[in-house]
């Protein structure tokens, strides 16, 4: 069931495979150094990329952009939904994760969370801290269907805290875990966190960029939340929290913004400083007034079950296409995007040839399809031995902006990896790296084929 229609469109351009096996090399085989204009169909990630609404465009011509004392439109908004009277607006989420961070982190401290996303991990390792993951084993086998294959190891939790409490300022819980695959935390697990925490006296933050999305999963696949409103469920799942960071580029479905909110006067109190050093004044922050209220607006429309349930049902469709063709991805489909296992498909590819680069790769020489690879390059090297880290998952993300491509853009996406997956026999060699920054280097490594 479809909650919306088109009412403005985007020319989008094909192009041959002479001309992309150009455009490729050029790019040192790494799709982020590719010109937009030279992809077919974007789906390298879902934030900031989705549709707005004609009520959202509606808003932005009533943004308020007075310096200080903007209208309170924005607060209100994130208030009613979370309960939180204390909200600090930033230009997008890492901004967050760095306002808030700058008060909350010292060196040597610890974090415990399901699968920190990079911003959040980089912010915390940036300050000499520890990102400690504690997601549940099973998200590690990609062919597990388990419906919150996201949450927390309460035993692992439990663990640490009794271990290192001293060191621990906060528990990171993220609603949906996008690192396990977009995949949802139950509410009897935020629940168990937010019991454990209490035990230990610690507070609970959420990293929300995709709450709406797990309250989704929530209301279709957790007992007793059938009849509740995705509102309801929502409230109920920041009952839970002590505050949140949220990239709004995600479930707010703006193209850019951001924002910090917590129960907590202290929290306010302490990070408030560093959002006008860095951001901007505190009823602005990083964000234009018009800006603010077109994710205010997006807040409410996102967190409204036919707007979520057209979204996840196309996922759940690419999902099943993949399946018709046996291509292996991170069982369920999650909410944004589809991971596939990428060692499953090019099994002659070793790795240290980065098969999920390969395969990124060879889905764009296929049909200008441009996905992104979350694995062995993502995961850098070892800060210590500099040796690779090949010991997590090498997967091709195909993220899936919200409200931007139809259902036959996902015909095509799906019979494009069928063409690969047919002659994954014949692809026996991948790639090797040329140059790479020493952090977070997939954004600018440059590869050549492997010899
Ligand atoms: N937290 C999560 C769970 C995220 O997925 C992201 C961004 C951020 C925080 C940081 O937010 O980009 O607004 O600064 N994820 C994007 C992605 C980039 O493609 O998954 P940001």
């Amino acid at each position: 069931a479809e909650s919306w229609k088109i009412k403005m469109v985007e020319p989008i351009r094909k192009s041959t495979r002479e001309e992309r096996e150009q455009w490729i090399k050029e790019a040192h085989y790494n799709v982020f150094q590719l010109r937009a204009e030279h992809v077919y169909i974007d789906l390298l990630t879902d934030s900031g990329t989705g549709s707005m609404t004609d009520r959202q465009w509606a808003g932005m011509m009533l943004g308020d952009e007075s310096y200080a004392g903007a209208s309170s439109f924005f607060k209100n908004m994130i208030t009613r939904l979370t309960g939180f009277d204390y909200v600090i607006p930033t230009h997008q989420g890492r901004a967050a994760e760095n306002v808030l961070f700058s008060y909350l982190v010292k060196e040597g401290d610890i974090v415990p969370g399901n699968s920190h996303f990079d911003t959040t991990k980089g912010h915390i390792e940036g300050r000499k801290a520890i990102a400690w993951d504690v997601t549940i084993d099973e998200a590690k086998d990609t062919q597990l269907e388990v419906p919150f294959k996201g949450n927390l190891d309460p035993k692992k939790l439990e663990k640490v805290l009794a271990e290192h409490a001293d060191k621990i300022p906060f528990i990171i819980v993220t609603i949906t875990n996008n690192t396990a695959g977009g995949q949802p935390v139950s509410m009897k697990n935020i629940k168990e966190v937010r019991a454990i925490a209490d035990k230990y006296g610690k507070r609970v933050l959420f990293d929300s960029a995709r709450f709406a999305e797990n309250a989704y999963f929530i209301k279709t696949r957790e007992e007793g939340y059938q009849n509740k409103t995705i509102k309801e469920i929502v409230k109920e799942m920041f009952d839970n929290a002590d505050g949140m960071t949220m990239s709004a580029k995600k479930d707010a479905i703006v193209n850019m913004g951001g924002f910090i909110a917590t129960r907590h006067q202290d929290w306010f109190e302490g990070a408030k400083g560093f959002c006008v050093q860095y951001e901007g004044y505190l009823t602005y922050g990083g964000m234009n007034g018009r800006d603010m209220n077109a994710l205010a607006i997006g807040l409410d429309e996102n967190t409204e079950f036919d707007n979520l349930e057209t979204r996840i049902k196309q996922v759940e469709y690419l999902a099943k296409r993949l399946d018709e063709f046996g291509i292996p991805y991170q069982r369920p489909a999650g909410g944004h995007a589809l991971f596939v296992d990428a060692p499953k498909v090019l099994t002659r590819v070793p790795k240290e040839e980065f098969p999920a680069q390969t395969l990124t790769v060879e889905l764009y020489l296929e049909a200008g399809i441009r996905g992104c690879e979350i694995g062995y390059i993502l995961a850098d090297r070892d800060p210590v031995t500099r040796e690779n880290r090949f010991g997590g998952l090498d997967l091709l993300r195909l993220a899936i902006p919200r409200r931007v491509y139809t259902n036959n853009h996902m015909d095509v996406i799906a019979v494009a990896l069928k063409n690969v997956f047919d002659r994954r026999e014949q692809i026996t060699r991948g790639f090797q790296i040329t140059w790479e920054a020493p952090l977070m280097r997939h954004f600018t490594v440059q590869l050549e084929r492997a010899k």
